[in-house]
């Protein structure tokens, strides 16, 4: 019965949902960012799939309601989240810890603003999603980077590490280190043994470590994410979360594709760091909860999880394609296989392009809208990032335009 339900939702997966007219940055957005309207768009990190049923239900009730006031989070969607956590990564969160915020981004910007000084240093690990780097400079931090390390293979080899040993180095200067974990774009989802040597660093250096883990119910079969938070409880044997230094960023939003929606939750054992960062909510003068995006959340985390599986099972399937194509056809293309996301790093370096040459190839002649690896820092130069959150049908037609631009640019040289 459960695996029919699930076969049954693998299937609805292939169906293609149009999004265009429907306000979709992805979509709609497609001329403000590529100049055209004649590109397959996989760039920004939404999913084109129908989310599950159960949040549009809820979302219906709540809508058939007349009256969108202001909104308060109900104790049971606090509820919903700590029993996600529990059931899912083996994580006991106290309902005292959890903020709930406007967005994850919106996050980081609040934690770095609340936590550091002026001109303090923060951590970031390029390539990264491109709004690490602006969450430190739009107030004045000192950037610090420790750039991953690509050990370079074939596909099925090639992976990245994070350079512990410059981390320490970089450490020392530093007041808050941002990881991103499973990482976007690169596609890692770290090891136990990494974050255990992240947090031997975090220690040394009285580090705060804030940990953007939005994508960690998105893994792959042959990986498995462990909350940083929940390995520090463990093995720093901490006698009271007061000397906590793991602040968690956590949202359905990635997971069951209701991003547009706009509500996510920190979770920070430590209560000093927990009245920094509500105070500095409160200066903002941000509300977080709206009729919407409470009942969704809540549906998202206490029916979604069937159908996440679902998903993971179809996005394993798609990526597995996708990669055996690309090691096929696309000989000039080298696919970091990914442990997480639904994000696909290509390492398009063989080409020999720079930044405006490699844009204009896909854009222009391989007719494909994807995001530059540059806007995600350094080592991003000659990288491309595929969103293969589409039906498996899409991610193919888009291999094969790129294989048929490839074939042109090749009879042109
Ligand atoms: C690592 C990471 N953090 C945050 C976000 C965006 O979070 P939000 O939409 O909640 O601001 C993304 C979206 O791609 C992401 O990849």
């Amino acid at each position: 019965m459960t695996h029919d339900l699930s076969h049954n939702l693998c299937n609805s997966f292939d169906e293609v949902v149009a999004r265009e007219g429907t306000q979709s940055l992805k979509f709609d957005g497609r001329f403000a960012t590529f100049g055209t309207h004649d590109v397959m768009p996989m760039w920004v990190a939404d999913m084109d799939f129908a989310v599950p049923e159960a949040i549009t239900k809820a979302l219906q009730a709540r809508a058939n309601h007349p009256v969108y006031g202001y909104s308060i989070a109900p104790e049971s969607l606090y509820e919903s989240l700590i029993d996600w956590l529990l059931a899912k990564h083996d994580w006991q969160v106290k309902r005292e810890w959890i903020v709930l915020t406007p967005g994850v981004v919106p996050s980081l910007n609040l934690v770095v603003a609340a936590l550091t000084a002026e001109n303090a240093g923060v951590i970031v690990q390029p390539p990264v999603y491109f709004p690490f780097f602006s969450a430190v400079t739009n107030q004045n931090r000192r950037l610090i980077e420790n750039p991953l390390v690509l050990h370079d293979g074939d596909t099925n080899h090639a992976h990245y590490a994070m350079d512990v040993e410059h981390l320490d180095a970089c450490a020392k200067d530093a007041t808050l280190l941002m990881l991103c974990s499973p990482h976007n774009p690169v596609g890692r989802v770290w090891s136990q043994g990494e974050l255990l040597q992240i947090l031997a660093i975090a220690q040394k250096h009285d580090l705060i470590v804030l940990s953007d883990e939005i994508h960690a119910d998105l893994v792959y079969a042959n990986a498995q994410h462990h909350l940083l938070s929940r390995l520090a409880l463990e093995s720093e044997k901490l006698i009271s979360d007061e000397s906590h230094r793991i602040i968690t960023a956590v949202s359905p939003s990635k997971t069951f594709n209701i991003p547009g929606l706009g509500l996510s939750a920190l979770i920070i054992p430590n209560a000093a760091h927990r009245q920094a960062i509500q105070s500095q909510l409160n200066k903002m003068g941000v509300s977080v909860a709206n009729p919407f995006n409470l009942v969704a959340f809540e549906a998202a985390y206490r029916e979604g999880d069937e159908w996440l599986n679902a998903l993971m099972a179809y996005l394993q399937n798609t990526c597995d394609e996708a990669i055996e194509f690309i090691q096929t056809h696309l000989p000039a293309i080298n696919v970091i296989r990914p442990q997480g996301t639904y994000l696909l790093w290509l390492d398009c370096r063989k080409l020999k392009l720079d930044h405006a040459a490699l844009n204009h190839f896909f854009i222009q002649e391989a007719k494909l809208g994807l995001s530059p690896g540059s806007m995600f820092g350094r080592g991003g130069e000659g990288f491309m990032r595929m969103n293969i959150g589409t039906p498996k049908a899409n991610v193919m037609a888009a291999l094969l335009r790129l294989k048929a631009g490839l074939a042109m640019k090749s009879v042109a040289t």
